[in-house]
C-alpha cells in the first residue's frame, strides 16, 4: 500500500483523475471502477476539465460502479445511475452503453449479483478501481463484519451510514435500507485500486484503515492485502496517520510518482 498527502481537497482529487486519466491514455479500453459520494464529485469535476481542455478520450472504456441503492429508478435523483450521468456520464464521451451500475430494481436481486460479476469477468476485469471511503470504514457498501472474500451482494446499511448519507434523502426515513455492493473480494480482484479520503471526519478510519490491523469490521482495511493500492489523503485526513513523514519520503523518492510532484 502506498499513502499520498496532498496539501487539500482540490490536490487531492486532481490526483486521482490524473492517476485515471494517465491509465486511460495507456489503455483506451480500460475497464474502470468507479465510486459516488461527495469526495469523489470533485475527481469527476477534473476528469471531465481533462475531457474539455485535453480530450481525454472515454469512447472505448468501460466502467464499473462499486453499488446502488436498492429500490430506486435510475432516473431518482438519489440514485447513484443519476448520481454518475450527472455528475461523468453525460458530460464526456463515453458510450451509456459501456457504463454499467448494478440494477437495484431487479426482481431477483441475488440474480443480478451474479450477473453483475459475471459481466465484470466477461470483460476481463477491473483494471482500476476507484475508492472512497465511509465514516465506519467501508469500501463500496462493505458494512462492518463484510467478509474479506465477499462477491457482489445485497447489503442491509449500518446506522452510520444511514446517517452519513440521509441528507439527500430528507431524513434517514426515507432511505433505501439496501444497497448492492461488489463484494470485498470483488474489489481485491482489481488490478489496480486508488482510495480517496479527504476532510477531518475522515481522519480515523484513514488512520485505521492504513495502520490499524486487518479486520472485517472496517473492509478498507482489506487493501493492505492488495499488490497495487494506493490511499490519497489530503492534510485534514492524513492527521490521525503516525507514519506521515515515512509516506511523504516514499512519495518524494519513487520514481512511479516523479510527474505528479
Ligand atoms: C459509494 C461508495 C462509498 C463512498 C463512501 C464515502 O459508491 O462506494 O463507499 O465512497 O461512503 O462517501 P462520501 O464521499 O460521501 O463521504
Amino acid at each position: 500500500m502506498e499513502v499520498i498527502i496532498q496539501p487539500n481537497q482540490e490536490a487531492a482529487a486532481s490526483l486521482v483523475a490524473h492517476i485515471v486519466a494517465r491509465e486511460l491514455r495507456a489503455n483506451p479500453t480500460l475497464v474502470l471502477g468507479l465510486a459516488t459520494g461527495k469526495t469523489m464529485e470533485c475527481v469527476y469535476r477534473h476528469l471531465v476539465r481533462l475531457h474539455q481542455t485535453e480530450k481525454l478520450d472515454f469512447s472505448l472504456c468501460r466502467t464499473f460502479n462499486l453499488d446502488e441503492y436498492v429500490g430506486l429508478f435510475p432516473s431518482d435523483p438519489n440514485s447513484y445511475r443519476y448520481y454518475m450521468n450527472h455528475h461523468l456520464f453525460r458530460h464526456v464521451n463515453i458510450d451509456p452503453r459501456n457504463t454499467y451500475l448494478p440494477n437495484g430494481l431487479a426482481t431477483d436481486l441475488d440474480e443480478e449479483c451474479r450477473h453483475y460479476e459475471a459481466t465484470i469477468k466477461r470483460f476481463g476485469g477491473i483494471d482500476l478501481q476507484v475508492l472512497g471511503i465511509g465514516k465506519a470504514g467501508h469500501i463500496g457498501f462493505n458494512e462492518p463484519l463484510s467478509a474479506l472474500r465477499s462477491r457482489t451482494r445485497v447489503k442491509a446499511l449500518t446506522p452510520t451510514t444511514l446517517k452519513q448519507n440521509a441528507a439527500p434523502f430528507g431524513s434517514e426515513e426515507n432511505m433505501p435500507r439496501r444497497a448492492i455492493t461488489m463484494g470485498v473480494g470483488t474489489i481485491l480482484e482489481c488490478r489496480r485500486c486508488v482510495l480517496l479520503a479527504t476532510g477531518d471526519s475522515k481522519a480515523t478510519v484513514i488512520s485505521k484503515a492504513v495502520e490499524g490491523p486487518i479486520t472485517s469490521m472496517i473492509s478498507a482495511t482489506a487493501l493492505q492485502l492488495h499488490a497495487r493500492a494506493t490511499v490519497i489523503v489530503d492534510e485534514e485526513a492524513a492527521a490521525s496517520l503516525a507514519e506521515k513523514d515515512y509516506y511523504r519520503w516514499i512519495f518524494a523518492n519513487e520514481p512511479e510518482w516523479e510527474e505528479y510532484r
